[in-house]
């Protein structure tokens, strides 16, 4: 019998999130919107994917990533001119909340008056006011549309959802796929439903493979789209040769190359005719500068050029 379709597959082992047309909507709204207003649109998904070992789930198995590489590069996108749709992870790092995670907000307030009066320590929250002015301007704008996934049939669905809603704005929509999503799931159909009871003895797992979404997304639903995949590895010496492989079987713009551990001062970008390292030295440390600035600023010239290529 012939393998299903990805799309086949989607629908018929991952559970299609309820709210999943209403955001559809809402992208697409948001894309003709702001594409009427000159902007280009790019869609970032960021965090890792959960999947869940009981249908009713106590345990699941979580992938890495803590948002930041996404969450970053939306407040970078926004200041090139572009207007985002984050797709990400429950919790994960948010844009501009993202630089003050590490505080306690109750530690950064003071009570000033038995009328509770509020005054916010700059000493704990420094650059409180400036982030908090671009934050609004961004809302007023309505230049960040956030949508929320935990679980990797969330995910899928809502990057589909994302996908053939922007594929009505053709090559002014970026995709920039920054989430760490699982390659292994178990399907509805071979998941218990309740706990699984340590007192039966040791687990042993079998997990089948997550269908490839990067190849029916560059294909079938955005496929004038402008779309950069990451490649995250452990073993540096085999990156390269695997972010090449991506792109020859996807057919898809770039590549953003990383290794776990240098992942915050070292990157490579990689298309079919170029490869470029980016790399902070300690002098950009220094001044605060971000790598995702850099890449950011790579691929939002590569993705003019891709426009300039595509116009009929
Ligand atoms: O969030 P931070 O802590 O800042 O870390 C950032 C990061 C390291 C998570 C990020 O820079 C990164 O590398 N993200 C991609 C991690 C990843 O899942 O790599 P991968 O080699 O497993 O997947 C490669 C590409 O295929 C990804 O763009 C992914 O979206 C896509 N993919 C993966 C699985 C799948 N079933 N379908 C896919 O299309």
């Amino acid at each position: 019998m012939a393998e299903p379709s990805i799309d086949g597959k989607l629908a018929e082992e991952f559970a299609v999130p309820s709210h999943v047309e209403e955001v559809k909507e809402s992208m697409t709204e948001f894309a003709q919107y702001h594409t009427s207003e000159g902007r280009r649109v790019v869609v970032i998904t960021s965090g890792g994917t959960k999947v869940p070992l009981e249908s009713r789930t106590v345990r699941f198995l979580d992938n890495f990533s803590s948002g930041r590489r996404g969450a970053s590069s939306a407040e970078y996108f926004i200041e090139a001119g572009y207007a985002v749709i984050f797709l990400h992870r429950h919790r994960s790092l948010y844009p501009y909340t993202r630089m003050f995670s590490t505080i306690n907000m109750l530690d950064a307030l003071q009570l000033k008056s038995e009328q509770g009066e509020v005054v916010v320590d700059q000493e704990v929250l420094p650059n409180i006011t400036k982030v908090l002015k671009r934050y609004q301007e961004v809302k007023e704008h309505r230049l960040l549309l956030p949508i929320e996934f935990s679980a990797l049939a969330e995910y899928l669905h809502l990057l589909k959802a994302a996908a053939q809603a922007l594929s009505t704005i053709g090559s002014k929509a970026m995709f920039y796929l920054a989430a760490a999503v699982s390659d292994f799931y178990i399907p509805a159909s071979e998941m218990p439903e309740h706990k699984i009871q340590s007192s039966n003895g040791p687990l042993q797992l079998s997990l089948n493979m997550v269908p490839k979404i990067l190849s029916p997304l560059v294909k079938d639903w955005a496929p004038q789209a402008f779309v950069t995949s990451f490649k995250l590895e452990t073993d540096a010496s085999i990156l390269l040769d695997k972010a090449k492989k991506a792109l020859d079987t996807y057919r898809h713009q770039a590549v953003v190359a990383n290794v776990l551990d240098s992942r915050r001062g070292y990157v490579v970008v990689v298309t079919r005719d170029t490869q470029v390292e980016l790399l902070l030295t300690d002098e950009d440390v220094k001044k605060d500068i971000e790598i995702e600035e850099m890449i950011v600023s790579n691929l939002t010239s590569a993705h003019c050029r891709f426009i300039d290529q595509n116009k009929v």
